[in-house]
């Protein structure tokens, strides 16, 4: 049975080479000390890119479909008009960097398209055109080979002739060339309107040479593609700002100096730019996407944009700054060039570019022009993976609300085909430990089902043959394999995907995978997962062997559940033994003889993974958080964890009734914390909480992503917390909700200086069960408003001294009600409706 389930067989995979690689694209950084120099280097002209066309004629045309893929990032046009689908309104929309990245060792994805609207009777040219992307770019780092992009393509037609199908094959011509010269995801593109375009070449142009092409086999999977496209984001498209105009430097007493400050505008998208000048444009919001303008000017002028996410604040190399006070900053985009060059055709009614086969991840835009141009319509569309928002969240506290605005950013940026780390240095990979950090946050904030059913496949595609699933994913050539924390996001994702949709589908799929990574685990004794990474990034270090044998056991608690979910008893046992023994294991090593842990391991990091995991003996949990509570206490209320434990940390406190003292840690202004960031001018999560400081500049320019999402989980706890909208393994998706709103409760002694009291949070989510709302208000009593879809089940916190509250203005008593386990709210079993419960 042929792998290419798209024509069976039927088709020929076809190339065509690069008459002249350049082969300085294929430098790759992990493996080659790259850095500044080869940053700011001109991209260098390819020649173009890959062209494939068939022509063929049709009479009396009934029906027509394109099912292609490539190796590579593809685009499909035909008789001048690029082909897209259409929406559920009947707009046209287009998919973006198809077929998007998969482990091309093992599989590619196919897309499909309606034909029938773009062909005539008579002659048609299809035009295929096929870009580096994911497959061959500097961003593969050499895994897949080295200097090959390939097509794949059936187009099925229905016609006076009746029925055929034209595969790829032979009879299929190909060239090199088009005004895209040259394009890269890491490096960004080189596009000269001189040359044909691609919707030229589709009307059937003979302008570039075309020639035979090579067929060739590929021994992989062609499969439909699942989950959402990459597309222009609706909506979410980016406007300048302010938009300053320099001319050279001046002395500010710094090593580079200041820009020279020309002309200044605030809210327009057109400026003109003389020769020598420079534009910074601010955008207002760091994302991800691709700028995009309408230009006039002289033929062969070349304008040249770059990106970045900050503005150097100085011009002191010991504030780390790269270049003069007000230019871009982009020294920790490393080697990745993310910049643009277009060379004007001269057109007197102006020209517009956008350049589709790459993506960039910036907030600042810097322009220069090699004579005078005049500029229209800048904007910047967003591009990632479509997936239907479904989260909105918002309180009293302004800079609460900021953040929660930087996480969904973060989203957007980083759910591009695969979950990726940071969306904008030469790295941009699929960091399994940054992912189910935040899987759970995303699964909130958008409907990631489908993001997840692919990426999970990709997890299939690239676990190894021992079992062990990769360090990033797709796995790439120079990163390993099996990190704790890391390789384990296997087993977490499928597990929160299935608890957040109910989605039993995705554990099936995966289930036999699942079990071979556990497989590895039994057979690694007690010495897998590998200490890789530890808590990432943490104040306070935490063994990392510690890390380790906590995520074993975390993963055995989990396949014990979904083991159930599916029927496997058997298995679930197992799961259940494998999980007592972890935990003995664990105990041996990092616990005393009185099952407390070891005072070495009692780092914030080692009470948040022993509490969140049942590591510890019940009786002994309330002493470690009492003594976890105390060590934040007497740390200024400050959080000391990096990825592993930050990503859990005001959950767990929340779930052992320290709710309050999560208030206190999401209120933190001071480093390190979420809020802090804000101050320092953030709009989306950084790398490091102090990425930038006002006090000292940039961070470590070895890894500084101002892009980088995995501290984001903390809303997780938000919505599952403040919000208290959450789902159980009993009723998975959201099917019976528990709503367990947790107001800011915090007494006078409880709150740190300087901060105040959360006063209201609305919170609506678009479960697959329906629309949760859930608002409170303490500004005067207590309000809690909530909408629920089906039966659930209402913990309400009783915070009045009054005997009595009105649920939709009815009086009731407190004493009639059901007191919970906690003794401090009433549990309410509600119908669906809308409900608003009034506590004076
Ligand atoms: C990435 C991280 C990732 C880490 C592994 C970094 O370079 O940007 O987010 O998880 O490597 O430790």
């Amino acid at each position: 049975m042929s792998k290419d389930y798209m024509t069976g067989g039927q088709a020929a995979w076809i190339t065509y080479q690069n008459p002249t690689p350049v082969d300085a694209e294929k430098k790759n950084p992990w493996e080659n000390a790259l850095g500044r120099a080869d940053q700011f280097a001109p991209i260098d002209d390819a020649g173009g890119i890959a062209l494939f066309r068939k022509q063929f004629s049709v009479q009396g045309l009934k029906a027509a479909r394109i099912d292609a893929t490539a190796l590579g990032v593809f685009d499909i046009w035909v008789n001048g008009n690029r082909v897209g689908r259409l929406d559920d309104n009947g707009n046209t929309v287009y998919d973006e960097m198809k077929p998007g990245w998969t482990d091309y060792r093992e599989r590619v994805l196919y897309y499909s398209y309606d034909l029938l609207p773009y062909l005539t009777d008579g002659e048609n040219t299809v035009l295929v055109a096929v870009a580096p992307g994911w497959y061959n770019g500097r961003i593969a780092l050499n895994t897949y080979g080295e200097t090959h992009i390939a097509m794949l393509a059936a187009i099925h037609l229905v016609d006076n002739a009746g029925q055929t199908v034209l595969y790829t094959d032979d009879t299929w011509q190909g060239a090199w060339g088009s005004a895209i010269r040259a394009s890269d995801i890491w490096d960004g593109e080189l596009y000269d309107a001189n040359l044909p375009t691609l919707k030229g070449l589709s009307k059937g142009c003979n302008c570039v040479a075309w020639d035979k092409i090579a067929t060739e086999s590929h021994d992989i999977f062609v499969t439909p593609h699942i989950g959402p496209t990459i597309m222009v984001r609706e909506g979410l498209t980016r406007k300048p700002e302010t938009i300053v105009i320099y001319n050279g430097t001046e002395d500010n007493g710094s090593d580079y100096g200041k820009i020279h400050v020309v002309r200044e505008s605030a809210g327009e998208d057109s400026f003109k730019l003389a020769k020598g000048e420079s534009a910074v444009i601010d955008l207002g919001q760091n994302m991800v996407g691709w700028p995009t303008f309408t230009v006039k000017g002289a033929k062969g002028t070349t304008v040249q944009i770059r990106v970045g996410e900050m503005l150097n604040d100085s011009g002191l190399e010991s504030r780390g700054n790269d270049n003069p006070e007000g230019s871009i900053y982009t020294i920790n985009y490393r080697s990745a060039k993310a910049k643009a060059y277009y060379i004007l055709n001269g057109n007197e009614n102006g020209e517009s570019y956008c350049p589709t086969f790459t993506f960039f991840g910036f907030r600042y835009l810097e322009i220069t022009a090699t004579e005078d141009v005049e500029f229209t319509n800048v904007a910047c569309p967003v591009i990632g993976s479509a997936t239907r928002e479904t989260g909105k969240m918002e309180t009293s506290h302004p800079v609460v609300n900021q953040l929660i605005s930087n996480i969904i950013w973060g989203q957007r940026g980083n759910y591009l085909s695969v979950p990726t780390d940071c969306p904008q240095r030469d790295e941009r990979l699929g960091w399994t430990g940054d992912t189910q950090a935040f899987c759970g946050t995303a699964a909130y904030n958008a409907m990631v089902d489908g993001f997840f059913h692919k990426w999970l496949q990709d997890a299939r595609d690239s676990q190894n043959e021992q079992g062990v699933y990769p360090d990033v994913i797709p796995t790439v050539r120079v990163v390993g394999f099996g990190g704790a924390a890391w390789s384990d996001a296997g087993i977490i994702v499928p597990y929160t995907m299935w608890k957040m949709y109910g989605d039993v589908t995705i554990i099936r799929e995966h289930y036999a995978s699942m079990e071979r990574y556990m497989d590895w685990l039994e057979r690694s004794g007690m010495n897998a997962p590998n200490p890789h990474y530890g808590d990432w990034l943490a104040y306070e270090p935490t063994d990392a062997r510690l890390i380790c044998v906590a995520y074993y056991a975390l993963d055995c608690l989990y396949m014990e559940t979904m083991s159930r979910v599916i029927g496997k008893d058997d298995r679930a046992e197992h799961y259940r033994a494998t999980y007592a023994a972890v935990r003995n294991h664990f105990r041996s090593l990092y616990c005393n003889e009185q099952g407390e842990l070891n005072p070495e391991n009692r780092t914030q990091c080692g009470y948040l993974l022993a509490l969140r995991i049942g590591l510890l003996d019940e009786d002994k949990r309330p002493a470690a958080v009492a003594a976890l509570k105390q060590k934040i206490i007497d740390n200024g209320y400050k959080l000391s964890t990096g990825f592993v434990g930050t990503c859990i940390l005001n959950e767990v406190l929340a779930e052992f009734g320290e709710n309050n003292l999560a208030y206190s840690l999401l209120l933190q202004t001071e480093n390190p914390s979420w809020l802090y960031s804000i101050y320092q001018g953030a709009t989306t999560i950084w790398e490091r909480w102090n990425s930038y400081t006002k006090a000292t500049g940039f961070g470590n320019v070895a890894m500084n992503s101002f892009n980088h999402y995995a501290y984001g989980a903390i809303q997780e706890w938000m919505y599952r917390h403040i919000a208290g909208i959450e789902t159980t393994e009993e009723a998975p998706g959201f099917a019976h909700p528990i709503l367990q709103p947790k107001p800011d409760t915090r007494t006078p002694e409880e709150i740190p200086e300087g901060q105040e009291l959360i006063k209201w949070a609305k919170t609506s989510f678009d479960s697959v069960n329906g629309l949760i709302v859930s608002n409170w208000d303490t500004t005067n009593g207590f309000t809690y408003e909530c909408t629920v879809p089906v039966a659930t089940t209402l913990y309400l916190p009783m915070l009045s001294d009054a005997e009595t509250y009105t649920v939709n203005g009815v009086e009731k008593k407190f004493s009639d009600g059901k007191v919970c386990y906690c003794g401090k709210c009433l549990e309410i079993e509600l119908e669906p409706g809308s409900y608003t419960f009034v506590q004076k």
